[in-house]
């Protein structure tokens, strides 16, 4: 297993983990809103943070992506100058709403963990330490750009996804209405 920076031939790849690992946006409008709000802005302008697993066939198995200023991508992914929003807004409003709202909500924790991201692997890679090595990875790159801490939301009924935080060694900075916020800091 290979633990590389993302590349723009990945796309296709990473979309299919993106879909098999959220199975509940079971619709095309819903796989809209799902890339829209969870995947291609990170990899379209970010793509420096985003890191993939690849099998020994050179495969994309899982990805963390993430974006290193929290107030940054909050202004960029609701501008009118970038598609992103007005996609996420057509094809789900809802979802929309909750990404505007974590803007507000997360202010305060992005000051002292101004990067977050989210981490996806195939079902068949799962619990082989992937998930660990690409936060390793993205950790180290945060690091060396001076980004002291990175946060994320995991939904409280994700006992996979909490149990990795946890283990991994991030903090449960608060609880919202069904989910949790971790932060992990990068140690610069
Ligand atoms: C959560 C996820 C990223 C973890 O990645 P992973 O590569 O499977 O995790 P690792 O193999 O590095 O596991 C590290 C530790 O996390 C915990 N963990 C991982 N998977 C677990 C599971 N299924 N049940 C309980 N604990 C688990 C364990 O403590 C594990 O250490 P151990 O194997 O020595 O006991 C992965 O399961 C995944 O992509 N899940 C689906 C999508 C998802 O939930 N993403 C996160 C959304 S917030």
């Amino acid at each position: 297993m290979e633990i590389r920076q993302y590349r723009s031939e990945d796309k296709a790849a990473l979309r299919k983990v993106c879909m098999v690992t959220a199975p509940s946006f079971n619709s095309d409008k819903a796989r809209d809103a799902l890339f829209a709000a969870y995947l291609d802005y990170y990899l379209d302008c970010e793509s420096e943070f985003c890191f993939v697993a690849a099998n020994d066939a050179g495969t994309p198995v899982g990805y963390v992506i993430c974006a290193p200023d929290f107030k940054k991508y909050s202004e960029r992914f609701f501008s009118n100058k970038l598609p992103y929003s007005a996609k996420l807004i057509k094809s789900d409003p809802g979802v929309w709403l909750a990404k505007k709202a974590e803007t507000l909500l997360m202010k305060k924790t992005a000051a002292e963990y101004p990067a977050h991201l989210h981490i996806d692997i195939l079902p068949e890679g799962q619990r082989m330490g992937i998930g660990t090595a690409l936060v390793d990875a993205l950790k180290e790159k945060l690091r060396a750009h001076g980004v002291p801490g990175v946060f994320l939301l995991c939904s409280a009924k994700n006992e996979k996804g909490v149990n990795f935080y946890r283990k991994y060694g991030f903090k449960e900075l608060k609880k919202l209405p069904g989910s949790i916020v971790f932060g992990l800091k990068t140690g610069c």
